[in-house]
C-alpha cells in the first residue's frame, strides 16, 4: 500500500478524451469531401483535383479537400464581386446584425468547431475549446460593433471591395475570424483560402454562416495549396490581399502584387524575445515560457522563442524550466489533460528536427524531458537549447515548433540590443516587477506587440501585427480597420496614367478629373532669383556638393533657364540615409519639441514669402503661387498641431490589464514628392512624417526642384536638427529605386507615376518596408481632404500595443 504522500508524488492523470464523433459525422454527411464553398453553395473543383487532409495525431486521412484551380478561383471572385455592392449598401447596421448572428452561431456550435479544429490541426482540445473558439466569437462580436459605428467613426472611408484572404494552418479558424470579421464589417466581400493542411473548420464555418442568413457570395472559401493562393493573389478583380504565413511567401506576394493597385496586409513570421530581468517573479516566468513556446506546439508566429535572461538568475531559471518541462504532457489532442498536441505534418516535424540538430552542431546544449512522445502521429518533445550564441541559426531562424533558445544578458541596454537583433518584429515580452523598467524597455523593442509580465494574449479590441520583416498592417482594434477601407475621395479622381487595373475594376464608379495645381503660363517677377547659382544637396543639415559632380538645368514654364540643381546619385542617397539614421534622437524628442520646430519652419517660410512666391511664379501663375505658399504655411501649422495630438488609445481588452496602443514613428522614410505643386507637395508629405518623429530623405519635384532647394535656408534657421530632413535633387527614376531597395529605410512613399509605384512596391520586398504609393492617381494637394490629415499620419506611424496587467 502506498502512502497518501506517495500517491501525490506518483499520481497520473487518466485519459479524458473528447468525442470526435460530431465532427466526423459532419464530414460523413458531406461525403467526406465537402468541396469549395462558392456563392452560398458547395462546388466540386472544376479540374477534378482533390487531396487528403490528415489527422496529425495518428496520420490517418480525415477527408478529401478540393484543389482550387483557375476556374474555381474565378467563380469565387465573380461571386464576391457580384455580392459586394449590395453588401456594402446594407449599411453599417445591416452588416452589424449579420456579424452578431455569426458570433452567436460560433458560440452555439463551439464544441463542434473545437473538435474539428483539434482533429485537423492537432492542437490540444483545451486550447481550441478555451482559447481559439472563444476568441473567434469575440472577433465577430467586436466587429459587429465596428460595422455599426463605421458611418460615424470612419465617415471618409469606403470598402476596398473584393478581398482575397490567405491564412496559415496554425490557428485555422482564429485566423479566419481575424480576416473575415473586419472585412465584412467594413463592407467588403471575401474569397478566403485556408491552408492546405487545415481547411475543415473554414468549410464548416461557411456552411453555418449561410444557415445563419449570410447572403450568397459574401464569404467564399476556396481550398487548395500555394498554387491556389497564387491564383487569388494575381487575380485581376481582387482589390486587396490579406495574408498570414511565412515571410518567404509574404515576400513573394509583395512582389506579385507590386503595381497592381491591390491593397496588401501581411502578417508574417517572428523570433520573438522573451526578456527576463532578475527582479522578475521566476515562477510566473516559468508559466509564461509554457504559454510562450509550448502553446500550440510552438507553432505560433509570435511564440516567445528566444528567452533572454539576466545573468544573475539564468541558472535558477534553467533549473525551474527543466523541472516544469518534465511535467508537461504530450499526446492525443482530444485528451483534455494533454498540454502539447501534434505537429501539423511530417514536413514540419522534419524541419524542427533538422533545426534542432543544426543547433547542436553549432554548439548548443539540448535539454528534453526524460519521457518519450507517442510513436503514432507527429510529435516533438518540448526542447530547451542553452549555450546559444546570438548569431546561431537557432537564435535567428523561426523554428515553428516547441523549441526555445536561452541566452543571457547583463544590463537593460544589452537586453534591448539582443532583443532587437533579429530581422523580425512581431512581438516581445518583458518580465520584471518594476513597472518603470518595463515601460522604459517596451518602447525600445522593435515589435508590434509587447506583453509585460504576460505573453500570447490576444483580443479583438487590440491590434496585432508586425514591425520590420514580420509584415505590415494590423488585425484587430480600431487600427485594424484601416486595412479594409480606402479613402472615399478616390472615387472622385482619375488616374494620371492607366497602367494600373484599379480603375478598370472600379469602372462602375463615377469619376471626374481632379483639379490640378499647375499647368499655367509663367509670370516673370522682377524679384526672381538669379539664375547663375547651382543648388546643392541638403544632407545631415548641411548643403553639400553632389558626389558625381554633375548638375542639371531647371527650366521654367516658358522653357527659360531658371537655375541649376545638383544631380544626386546612389552615393548621395546612401549618405542621406546614414545622416537620417544618425538623427534618431528626433524620434525620442518630445512631441512638443517637434511641434515647436514645425511652427518655426512655418514662421521662417512666411518671412520669406515674397522670395518663394517669386520662385513659384516661374512655374505657375502668381495667384496660384501665392496660394501654394499660403497653403504650405497652413499645412506646417496643421502638422505642428497634430505632433502632440495624434494620440494612441487604451484598448478595452477583457482581461485585467491596460492595453496601450501607441503610434510610433517608422524610422527613416524615403519620399518621392509629387512633380506638381513643387512646394506644397514637399511640405504636405515631409511635415506629417517628421511631426510623428520620422526622419526623411526627400526627392523633391524633379521638374521644379528650386522651391525645395530654397527651403534649405528656412530649415537651417528653424532649429531642425541636422539629418531629420535630407533633400536630394536629381532624376527620380535613378534615385527612387535606390531608396526603395535600401535596407536601412523603413518606409517609402511615392506620389508619381504608376510605373514608379510598381518599382517601389517590388523593391520594398527586400526588408519589407512599408510603402505608400498613388499608382499614378493624382491628388489635389490644395484639397484639405486629399492633401492632409489622418491618412498621412496613419502612414507615418505604426501602432505598438503594450499589454500591462494589473492586480495582485
Ligand atoms: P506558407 O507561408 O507557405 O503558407 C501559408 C499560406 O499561404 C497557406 O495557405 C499556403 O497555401 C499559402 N501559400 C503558399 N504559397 C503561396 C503563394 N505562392 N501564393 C499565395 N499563397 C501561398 O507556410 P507553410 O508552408 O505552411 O509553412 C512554412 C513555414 O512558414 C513554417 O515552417 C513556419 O516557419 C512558417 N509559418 C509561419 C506562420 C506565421 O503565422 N507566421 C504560419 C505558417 C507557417
Amino acid at each position: 500500500m502506498s502512502s497518501i504522500s506517495e500517491i501525490f508524488e506518483t499520481m497520473e492523470y487518466g485519459p479524458a478524451p473528447e468525442a470526435a464523433a460530431p465532427a466526423l459525422d459532419w464530414l460523413a454527411a458531406h461525403g467526406g469531401a465537402p468541396g469549395h464553398w462558392i456563392n452560398g453553395k458547395w462546388a466540386r473543383p472544376a479540374d477534378g483535383e482533390w487531396f487528403e487532409t490528415v489527422n496529425p495525431a495518428n496520420g490517418k486521412a480525415l477527408a478529401r479537400v478540393a484543389q482550387g484551380g483557375a476556374k474555381d478561383v474565378n467563380a469565387a471572385v465573380r461571386a464576391a464581386r457580384a455580392a459586394q455592392a449590395e453588401w456594402e449598401a446594407l449599411g453599417g447596421h445591416g452588416r452589424a446584425r449579420h456579424l452578431y448572428a455569426l458570433a452567436r452561431q460560433i458560440q452555439k456550435h463551439s464544441r463542434l468547431f473545437a473538435v474539428m479544429e483539434s482533429l485537423d490541426n492537432g492542437k490540444p482540445i483545451r486550447e481550441s475549446r478555451d482559447i481559439d473558439i472563444p476568441l473567434v466569437a469575440r472577433h465577430f462580436y467586436h466587429h459587429a460593433g465596428w460595422a455599426q459605428l463605421m458611418e460615424r467613426e470612419l465617415p471618409d472611408a469606403v470598402a476596398v471591395g473584393v478581398v482575397g484572404q490567405i491564412i496559415p494552418w496554425n490557428f485555422p479558424l482564429l485566423m479566419l475570424s481575424w480576416k473575415i470579421a473586419p472585412a465584412l464589417a467594413m463592407g467588403n466581400t471575401v474569397v478566403l483560402k485556408p491552408a492546405e493542411f487545415t481547411s475543415l473548420t473554414a468549410l464548416l464555418f461557411a456552411e453555418i454562416a449561410s444557415q445563419a442568413g449570410l447572403p450568397p457570395g459574401v464569404v467564399n472559401v476556396i481550398t487548395g495549396d500555394g498554387r491556389t493562393g497564387e491564383l487569388l493573389v494575381t487575380h485581376d478583380d481582387v482589390d486587396k490581399i490579406a495574408f498570414t504565413g511565412s515571410t518567404e511567401v509574404g515576400r513573394l506576394i509583395r512582389v506579385a502584387t507590386a503595381g497592381s493597385g491591390k491593397k496588401l496586409s501581411l502578417e508574417l513570421g517572428g523570433k520573438s524575445p522573451f526578456v527576463v530581468f532578475e527582479d522578475a517573479d521566476l515562477d510566473s516566468v516559468v508559466e509564461g515560457v509554457v504559454d510562450a513556446i509550448w502553446f500550440n506546439q510552438g507553432q505560433v508566429c509570435c511564440a516567445g522563442s528566444r528567452i533572454l535572461v539576466q545573468e544573475g538568475v539564468a541558472d535558477r531559471l534553467v533549473q525551474k524550466l527543466r523541472a516544469r518541462m518534465e511535467m508537461l504532457r504530450v499526446g492525443d489532442p482530444l485528451d483534455k489533460a494533454v498540454d502539447i498536441g501534434a505537429i501539423i505534418a511530417p514536413v514540419q516535424l522534419e524541419k524542427i528536427t533538422r533545426l534542432v540538430q543544426q543547433g547542436k552542431d553549432e554548439g548548443a546544449t539540448i535539454w528534453q524531458p526524460s519521457w518519450s512522445c507517442p510513436t503514432e502521429g507527429y510529435f516533438f518533445p518540448p526542447t530547451l537549447l542553452t549555450n546559444v550564441s546570438p548569431a546561431a541559426t537557432v537564435a535567428q531562424v523561426e523554428i515553428f515548433g516547441p523549441v526555445v533558445v536561452l541566452m543571457s544578458f547583463r544590463t537593460p541596454a544589452e537586453a534591448v540590443e539582443l532583443a532587437n537583433n533579429t530581422r523580425f518584429g512581431l512581438a516581445a515580452s518583458v518580465w520584471t516587477e518594476s513597472i518603470n523598467l518595463a515601460l522604459d524597455i517596451a518602447p525600445k523593442l522593435a515589435a508590434g506587440t509587447v506583453w509585460v509580465n504576460c505573453t500570447n494574449v490576444f483580443d479583438a479590441a487590440a491590434g496585432f501585427g508586425g514591425y520590420r520583416e514580420s509584415g505590415f498592417g494590423r488585425e484587430g482594434g480600431r487600427e485594424g480597420l484601416a486595412e479594409y477601407v480606402r479613402p472615399r475621395w478616390e472615387d472622385r479622381t482619375d488616374r494620371a496614367d492607366d497602367r494600373s487595373t484599379v480603375n478598370a475594376r472600379r469602372s462602375t464608379r463615377v469619376s471626374r478629373p481632379a483639379s490640378r495645381v499647375h499647368h499655367t503660363s509663367p509670370v516673370h517677377l522682377s524679384g526672381s532669383p538669379p539664375i547663375d547659382r547651382t543648388a546643392k544637396l541638403y544632407i545631415g543639415g548641411k548643403q553639400v556638393r553632389p558626389d558625381g559632380g554633375y548638375s542639371d538645368p531647371v527650366l521654367d514654364a516658358s522653357g527659360t533657364s531658371a537655375g541649376e540643381v545638383s544631380r544626386g546619385n546612389r552615393k548621395d542617397i546612401r549618405n542621406a540615409v546614414e545622416a537620417a539614421h544618425k538623427a534618431r534622437g528626433w524620434a525620442v524628442s518630445t512631441a512638443h519639441n517637434r511641434a515647436q520646430v514645425l511652427y518655426y519652419i512655418a514662421e521662417n517660410l512666411a518671412e520669406r514669402a515674397e522670395e518663394f512666391v517669386a520662385r513659384l511664379s516661374r512655374t505657375e501663375e502668381t495667384r496660384i503661387a501665392r496660394s501654394e505658399l499660403e497653403l504650405s504655411i497652413q499645412r506646417l501649422y496643421t502638422y505642428a498641431a497634430w505632433a502632440d495630438k495624434w494620440d494612441g488609445h487604451v484598448h478595452h481588452t477583457p482581461y485585467r490589464n491596460v492595453t496601450l496602443a501607441m503610434p510610433e514613428a517608422l524610422g527613416v522614410i524615403g519620399i518621392a514628392c509629387p512633380d506638381e505643386a513643387p512646394l506644397l507637395g514637399l511640405v504636405s508629405t515631409v511635415a506629417p512624417a517628421i511631426a510623428m518623429g520620422n526622419r526623411v530623405v526627400a526627392l523633391p519635384s524633379a521638374r521644379w526642384p528650386l522651391a525645395a532647394t530654397d527651403l534649405y535656408q528656412v530649415l537651417e534657421t528653424s532649429d531642425l536638427p541636422g539629418g531629420v530632413v535630407n533633400i536630394v535633387t536629381g532624376p527620380h527614376d535613378e534615385l527612387r529605386p535606390v531608396l526603395a531597395a535600401h535596407d536601412d529605410v523603413e518606409g517609402m512613399w511615392h506620389f508619381g507615376s504608376a510605373a514608379g509605384a510598381e518599382e517601389v512596391e517590388r523593391l520594398s520586398a527586400g526588408n519589407m518596408k512599408r510603402t505608400w504609393v498613388g499608382y499614378g492617381r493624382r491628388r489635389d494637394w490644395t484639397d484639405a481632404v486629399q492633401g492632409e490629415g489622418s491618412e498621412f499620419l496613419e502612414h507615418a506611424t505604426q501602432i505598438k500595443n503594450i499589454w500591462v496587467p494589473y492586480g495582485e
